[in-house]
């Protein structure tokens, strides 16, 4: 295993990801940031300049585990204090090596993994490559820009489960005009102001506003004028009968997303780093926080081009797809494809969307979950009022994030950081998914949920109708410090009863890190807190996770190592160290 090293200074600058200049933070003048390439194994460091002279900032490695180094996990409030402008933070972490130290995972582990494991007594671990990206988790930086692609390839002399010729990566995302600045104000004003949709969906960084490049196929379009470097159309470059594996990951602020390529099928392989059952489909869809591999044969007239196509779900599109062109060498890559951008399903289209997410199974040799689990809690998502703000509420309790970041203040058992009402478990079966909540007030609160170490933990998400009659929103879930595995999916209430264990895959559940709850349904997942630190645990739409719709998991922090002083030397933590305590 090697170690990586980068120098990166985040700033803000110009740019036009859709052609219209506005202000997006890059890194090291760049826009997406700059790709991590590692193999399983390397330690990467980061060495991190804050040049955003007025703000602070973090960087979390979106499906990186961080074992035994949960300080380097990059959310602000929770995992470290935000640096702070002109300062430097070195992010040090392995990518990404699994561990668990839990007897019926080490049997597993040991079944399935055979040789290639390090094994002793004690613990079971394996190296994991697979997609990810990395983003700024500090406020909505990460809706500014603040994001890049992190892949990572099998150690040498290890094979993947299937073959390809070549590779090509696109990172998805989506943007708007007004800055984060202005879109934080108007989510938290009294009245509230939604920020409505995204002005354009990018592709590594690119798209095109207010016009297309498929205008001759779309009624009403206007062609796009000879475009500039910074909005160019994303040209993937590829031989005729070849196979190539595209990485595919989304970063979105808000879009649900759903890709598709003219007349070619995909072969689904890859999701969230863990290897999946291989399936073929037309298109995939792919929510903020998702990754997937999907495995592309160039098998069609290789005189053309084909359009690679990107649209909107789940809420009514009011953003025109992303185009990118698949260009079969030799024809130049600016010969338009003579087949109109495949249509991606209609955006309510829920039957589309739920066959294809019931279709993901984990691949074979993926460690099963335990049998049973020591815990269950039922988090009921709603969207509610307080003193007149609208916000996002778990068990009726809207996400804050305190001062102290909770790594430090927990591991120097602070008092006072904590609220002293523990976060509710449960929400009452008498919950009437299909309404508008009867009370709609919320409070806020920490939502810290404390685990003990190597138990097994089932979280059920529960969705539910929002403030306004007839709308239940779809919302993906993405949890720090560990995959999980997805049991289950259900329509309306969870109840827990026969029929609900009866939708339940104990089998081959696929292993995540971000899983969607369905407008008006319910996901259950499982896992094992065998990661010690603190985990921040949200819906992955930005502007959902500002208006408080997150928990935390405070996970065994009496076994988290030796924190660096430099991750939580502010707030109280701060103090404390000053009086002597120690990390
Ligand atoms: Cu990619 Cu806490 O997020
Ligand atoms: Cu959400």
């Amino acid at each position: 295993a090697k170690a990586r090293h980068f120098k990166w200074e985040i700033s803000n600058m110009f740019w036009s990801p859709d052609c219209e200049e506005k202000v997006v933070i890059g890194i090291n003048g760049q826009f997406p940031g700059p790709t991590i390439r590692a193999r399983a194994g390397d330690t990467i460091h980061v060495e991190l300049k804050n040049a955003l002279h007025t703000e602070g900032v973090v960087i979390h490695w979106h499906g990186i585990r961080q074992i035994g180094t949960p300080w380097a996990d990059g959310t602000a409030a929770i995992s470290q204090c935000a640096i702070n402008p002109e300062e430097t933070f070195t992010y040090r972490f392995v990518v990404d090596k699994v561990l668990t130290t839990t007897e019926v995972l080490i049997t597993n582990c040991l079944n399935v993994r055979g040789k290639r494991s390090t094994e002793t007594e004690e613990f079971c671990s394996w190296l994991q490559p697979g997609t990810y990206f990395y983003h700024g988790h500090y406020g909505m930086q990460r809706a500014a820009g603040l994001y890049g692609s992190l892949i990572v390839d099998v150690t040498q002399g290890e094979e993947e489960p299937f073959k390809y010729d070549g590779e090509l990566n696109l990172l998805l995302s989506d943007w708007y005009h007004e800055s984060i600045h202005t879109q934080m104000v108007a989510l938290s004003s009294k009245p509230f102001r939604w920020i409505g949709e995204p002005q354009s969906l990018l592709i590594n960084g690119r798209g095109q506003f207010n016009c297309s490049m498929a205008a001759a196929h779309t009624p009403g379009a206007t062609q796009c004028a000879a475009v500039n470097r910074q909005c160019a159309p994303v040209v993937l470059p590829v031989q005729p009968n070849k196979t190539y594996r595209l990485r595919v990951a989304s970063t979105t602020s808000l879009a649900s997303l759903n890709l598709a390529i003219g007349n070619h099928k995909l072969t689904v392989v890859e999701a969230d780093g863990n290897y999946v059952d291989p399936f073929v489909v037309d298109d995939i869809d792919i929510y903020s926080g998702d990754s997937y591999s999907v495995l592309l044969t160039t098998d069609q007239d290789p005189s053309s081009n084909y359009w690679v196509s990107v649209g909107v779900r789940g809420r009514q599109p009011k953003t025109a797809p992303a185009l990118a062109v698949l260009n079969y060498r030799p024809n130049g890559a600016s010969k338009l494809p003579a087949l109109a951008p495949p249509a991606t399903p209609a955006w309510d289209d829920y039957e589309h969307s739920k066959a294809f997410t019931y279709r993901i199974r984990a691949h074979a040799g993926t460690p099963p979950p335990p049998a049973t689990a020591d815990r269950r809690i039922e988090l009921l998502n709603t969207q509610n009022r307080m003193d007149g703000h609208i916000k996002w509420s778990i068990n009726n309790v809207s996400m804050v994030l305190p001062a102290t970041p909770y790594l430090g203040s927990l591991k120097l058992g602070l008092k006072s950081t904590l609220t002293a009402a523990r976060p509710a478990e449960m929400f009452s079966r008498g919950y009437d998914v299909t309404l508008p909540p009867a009370n709609p007030n919320t409070t806020v609160g920490d939502n810290v949920y404390v685990l003990a170490h190597n138990t097994t933990v089932d979280v059920v998400l529960q969705n539910a109708n929002a403030l306004a009659h007839n709308t239940s929103e779809v919302h993906p879930w993405h949890l720090h410090g560990h995959d999980f595995w997805v049991l289950g999916y259900g329509d309306g209430a969870y109840r827990g009863d026969a029929a609900d264990e009866a939708r339940l895959n104990l089998r081959d559940p696929p292993l995540r890190n971000t899983a969607v709850i369905f407008p008006y349904g319910w996901t259950a997942l499982r896992f094992v807190a065998d990661n010690p630190g603190v985990w921040a645990f949200h819906c992955h739409i930005e502007p959902h996770l500002h208006m408080g719709m997150g928990v935390v998991f405070a996970e065994a922090v009496d076994l988290v190592g030796k924190v660096p002083k430099q991750a939580v030397s502010c707030g109280a933590t701060a103090s404390a160290l000053m009086n002597g305590d120690h990390l």
